[in-house]
């Protein structure tokens, strides 16, 4: 069991939570990811490490409603307890002195670049993060990340913040102004490949952290299977980092749209549920103040 500690709202259906899981949070590294179960019947949803708060015990964790589970995620009320959170799993992010060490992170991948970024400039690098979003309101860990690198550039797809364009504008004017010596991308897969086709020119060794749908996280199950440098291997084990430069992203792409039309028919009737349970707390509050009018 773990105990919610904290669940606040960054930006639309994006919730940082806080959850205390002592024993976890001592082991962990920076780069390794949790898989949590919300209840017995619940399935098993992997998310990053966003952040450790080793005296508290506290894990961090920012989550995106995109379907069923992340949506009760999000919903967690601030008290009550979440059935497992297994983990740390995964090998931790390879932390040496590169030099000019550039963390990207688009939408949700912002949240874990940031722990990466602390072990990365405790290793002596000199960091600078890029980090991106749709639109300014999107955007968080703006704060951490001002703190947590020495440099922190911003785009916006609207121009809104920062620079207008993707993480990659920023990327392909630092890379002219102050060439990086190594580069981490975590985000969206369009992104991540976008990330790994402008450093290839360049020979910018290039690290990416995979999220293809993972069932058990034990190596076992066959279902994070990723194709890197021609060779079969399994992201949950072997990753979540690898070299995104030998990525096949292409089978990447094709094997997490497998289960659209399942994930999208659950999605919908935890909407339903959700939406009826908000009538029926307005309903109860109508009531009671009527009772008490
Ligand atoms: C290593 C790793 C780290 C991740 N870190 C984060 C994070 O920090 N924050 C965050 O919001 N999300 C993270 N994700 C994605 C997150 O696990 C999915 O969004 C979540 O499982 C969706 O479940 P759902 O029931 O809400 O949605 P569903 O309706 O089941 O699925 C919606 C979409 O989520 C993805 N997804 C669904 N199930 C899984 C699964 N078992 N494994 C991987 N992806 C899945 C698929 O792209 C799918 O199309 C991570 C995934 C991996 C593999
Ligand atoms: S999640 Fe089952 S092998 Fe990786």
């Amino acid at each position: 069991m773990a105990k919610v500690i904290e669940n606040i709202e960054l930006a639309p259906k994006v919730h940082r939570l806080r959850v205390e899981v002592p024993r976890l949070v001592r082991k962990a590294r920076a780069g390794q990811f949790v898989i949590i179960r919300l209840d017995e019947q619940g399935e098993r949803v992997p998310m990053s490490i966003g952040g450790l708060d080793r005296d508290r015990g506290l894990l961090t964790m920012v989550i995106q409603e995109v379907g069923k589970t992340s949506a009760q995620l999000c919903d967690a009320a601030e008290g009550s307890e979440l059935t497992d959170v297994v983990g740390p799993l995964g090998e931790p992010t390879e932390i040496e002195n590169f030099g000019h060490a550039v963390i990207v992170g688009g939408g949700i991948g912002i949240a874990p670049i940031y722990p990466v970024a602390l072990a990365l400039r405790e290793a002596g690098n000199r960091t600078t993060a890029i980090i991106g979003a749709r639109s300014e309101h999107l955007l968080f860990y703006r704060e951490e990340l001002t703190a947590g690198a020495d440099r922190l550039m911003v785009a916006t797809d609207d121009g809104s913040f920062g620079l207008k364009g993707f993480v990659t504008t920023a990327l392909e004017q630092l890379i002219e102004d102050d060439r990086p010596d190594w580069v981490m991308a975590i985000g969206p897969v369009p992104m991540m490949r976008a990330v790994t086709e402008l450093t290839r020119p360049h020979k910018i060794p290039t690290v990416v952290s995979l999220n293809p749908i993972m069932i058990d996280g034990t190596g076992m199950c066959g279902g994070c299977r990723v194709s890197v440098g021609g060779e079969t291997r399994f992201a949950c084990v072997d990753g979540p980092d690898f070299d995104g430069h030998r990525v096949d992203f292409d089978e990447l792409v094709q094997r997490q749209s497998q289960y659209k039309p399942f994930e999208k028919k659950a999605y919908e009737a935890y909407l339903g549920r959700r939406h009826e349970c908000n009538l029926e707390r307005a309903m109860k509050d109508v009531t009671t103040a009527g009772e008490g009018a």
